[in-house]
């Protein structure tokens, strides 16, 4: 059965629209297992806010000390992950949610403790409690925290864990559910772009912040063979009658191995 990996970002969590629940449940409907990996940053960052903490972030990834790992902790598997269960349920799918810090499903070393304090970045992944959820009809929804092996939960950015699964589980599809309707260039939406032109473009800041850890991932999936990514909008439909709506990332230096 082919799998889809779906990154819900926390930016457009509270917006997902009715079309957009449709297209999952189309997907569904064609025989499609779906896994979800979830963002939450708005809602960390308001958490935050009312605890006086200033987010800080170091090239796009959160800083994270102790204090903030147990905000991000309490809010991404207390509140967001509720949340987006909640909305695929009341959307007749059936959706379970998982920490990535129960059975090992997600390891990870320290990024740079010194600099990022408690950022994980993924090593190993127990697929396992994942392909038993996908076999009873289930549809895991999955919250981006890792354990390190002394034990300590590390805070991963989403991206980076929807990379980490899909690789693993080698999906077919990965998608990255945004509040933006795909990659703009210049003002405009790209409906596909390539590899050398995301570099250009990062260099050049069109593509800039929270969309440089979507691209990254999105390359180092195409480059572990899933078949295509695509950075796509929760505000509409994104699949319809077998076409897809968004940025199509182009693996042209893809290796098969
Ligand atoms: N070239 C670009 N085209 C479109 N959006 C861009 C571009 N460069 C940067 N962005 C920014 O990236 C944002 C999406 O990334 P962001 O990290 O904010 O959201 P998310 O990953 O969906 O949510 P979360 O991080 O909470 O999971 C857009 O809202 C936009 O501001
Ligand atoms: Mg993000």
């Amino acid at each position: 059965m082919k799998k889809i990996l779906i990154k819900c970002g926390g930016s457009v969590l509270d917006q997902l629209s009715e079309e957009f629940f449709e297209s999952i449940e189309e997907l569904v409907k064609k025989g499609h297992q779906i896994i979800f990996v979830h963002g939450g940053g708005p809602d960390i960052n308001q958490m935050l806010e009312t605890m006086n903490v200033t987010p800080i972030f170091v090239n796009g990834l959160r800083r994270t000390d102790a204090k903030t790992l147990k905000v991000v902790e309490m809010v991404l598997s207390g509140k967001t992950n509720r949340k987006l269960v909640e909305k695929l349920t009341k959307n007749r799918l059936q959706a379970i949610g998982v920490n990535g810090s129960d059975a090992g499903l997600f390891q990870a070393d320290y990024v740079n403790k010194e600099e990022l304090g408690f950022v994980g970045e993924i090593q190993a992944v127990n697929k396992s409690i994942i392909q038993l959820l996908l076999s009873k009809g289930m549809i895991p929804v999955i919250t981006p925290i890792a354990v390190a092996r002394d034990g300590e939960k590390l805070n991963v950015n989403a991206d980076y864990a929807a990379a980490a699964i899909a690789n693993a589980l080698e999906v077919e599809h990965c998608l990255f559910v945004t509040d933006v309707d795909g990659i703009k260039i210049r003002g405009e939406i790209q409906s596909e772009i390539t590899i050398e032109e995301i570099h250009h473009h990062i260099q050049s800041g069109e593509i800039y912040g929270g969309m440089i850890p979507k691209v990254q991932s999105a390359l180092s999936a195409l480059k572990k063979g899933v078949e295509s990514v695509m950075i796509v909008s929760g505000k509409n439909k994104f699949f319809n009658n077998q076409s897809w709506k968004g940025t199509k990332i182009i693996g042209k230096e893809m290796v098969i191995q």
